[in-house]
């Protein structure tokens, strides 16, 4: 499923945004012109990686530090030794599109 998000220019540069559907979370980080989508329940406890701060490709997580890739959503240093998901993002004409399937 395509979802629209929105302009591009509205979402902020180097931190991330949480959006909902259903029970689903998911984690949007604008890094430059690209965007990529993680799952925000970090893989450790409970957590939303939208909070994280943002280096580079790389979130942490805000409760115990560890970081993920925003590309893989590998679980970069402990105490998260497992990947979140990560979905497909689509950039086209300034507007940002998530590609989601509903579990
Ligand atoms: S809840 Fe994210 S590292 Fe522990």
């Amino acid at each position: 499923m395509r979802i629209e998000i929105g302009a591009l220019d509205t979402l902020p540069r180097d931190r991330g945004v949480r959006v909902t559907f259903g029970e689903e979370r998911i984690a949007l980080f604008r890094i430059g012109d690209e965007v990529f989508a993680i799952g925000d329940r970090c893989s450790h406890a409970e957590a939303s990686l939208a909070e994280g701060e943002v280096f580079d490709h790389e979130v942490e997580c805000p409760r115990h530090g560890s970081e993920f890739d925003l590309r893989t959503g590998k679980a970069l240093s402990l105490p998260a030794t497992m990947p979140v998901p990560t979905y497909e993002v689509l950039v086209e004409d300034g507007l940002v599109y998530l590609n989601w399937e509903p579990e």
